[in-house]
């Protein structure tokens, strides 16, 4: 096995992401044939989410079903013993009691890490405050190389909350295993934190700038995330910044023809609606990618692929 759990982008070297990515691609290829696979038969994943999701939790469902294997969980945290001042530590040594892997997200950073401490059996990291996001990160990799065949060469802009957007710190790390050009696109006040900034300007370029217009000809992939109202400490804030950007069809207007938009989702109001149904929309796409891509994590961690 090549990992024990996935809790941080920072554990995985470049050789183990293009492994979980060459086996999303073999499981993509046989659900698509089989439509539900064999190889997690009597294996049980535990989701414990003490944070709001749609994709996430409900992809890894997914993922293990069409594995094979069985799924228990919460989805919120106020129907568990959590309400009755139950702690992390006691309700993860009570689940693996009952599951072959355990899948958490949890508003606190370090929480998967904790958790992936205590449990005897593998944990994942669905996101973990705004500290982390690895298996979105690897599904847009995935992305990424589906749609061009390639990372290496592309010139890829990260737009929007910098700051607090877990997917966007995940994602420049691993970028920064690749040769490409990065470009961190924020409004002032949410750019990416200098920790990062620093850590992967050691490996790729970066350009770091407020305006979008100017930087849009040059790029490949326009990875949008929303602002993350919820970890703003003062809502004031929020409300100065909210609706600072938005991608729309006039600024895609001087875009390369093979630009690709992607978007982690959920997203509020920063890609326009008309963006959708054109060339340059792979959102919807991505939201597939969570399938192969966590059948592999999943499939890995168990032991059960390679
Ligand atoms: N991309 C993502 O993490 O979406 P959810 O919050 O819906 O899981």
């Amino acid at each position: 096995m090549r990992f024990q759990d996935v809790i941080s982008i920072n554990d995985f070297r470049k050789e183990d992401i293009d492994y979980v990515l060459r086996v999303a691609e073999k499981l993509e290829e046989e659900v698509k044939k089989e439509g539900t696979l064999e190889y997690a038969r009597g294996k049980v994943l535990a989701t414990l989410f003490f944070e709001p999701s749609t994709r996430t939790r409900l992809s890894f469902e997914s993922a293990m079903h069409r594995l094979g294997g069985a799924v228990i969980g919460f989805a919120e945290a106020s129907s568990t013993s959590v309400k009755k001042g139950e702690s992390l530590m006691d309700t993860v040594r009570t689940v693996e009691n009952y599951a072959d892997v355990i899948v958490i997200r949890h508003p606190r950073e370090g929480a998967a890490r904790l958790a992936a401490e205590i449990a005897r059996v593998p944990v994942i990291n669905a996101g973990d405050g705004a500290n982390q996001h690895p298996t979105q990160t690897l599904l847009d990799l995935y992305t990424i190389n589906k749609e061009f065949g390639k990372i290496d060469g592309l010139n890829i802009a990260l737009l929007g909350d910098l700051k607090y957007g877990r997917t966007v710190h995940s994602l420049a790390k691993a970028l920064s295993y690749y040769n490409v050009r990065l470009y961190f696109v924020a409004p002032k006040g949410l750019e990416m934190p200098r920790h990062i900034v620093e850590e992967v300007s050691n490996k790729v370029e970066i350009v770091e700038t407020n305006n979008l217009e100017e930087v849009i000809p040059e790029i490949d992939v326009l990875y949008v995330t929303r602002i993350q109202k919820e970890r703003f400490p003062d809502p004031a804030e929020y409300n100065k910044i909210k609706g600072s950007y938005k991608v729309d069809l006039k600024t895609l207007e001087n875009a390369k023809d093979t630009l690709k938009v992607m978007h982690p989702l959920p997203r509020v109001d920063e890609i326009a609606y008309e963006v959708d149904n054109t060339k340059y929309s792979a959102y919807f796409k991505q939201v597939w990618s969570g399938i192969p891509v966590r059948m592999a994590l999943l499939g890995i961690v168990l032991g059960v692929v390679e």
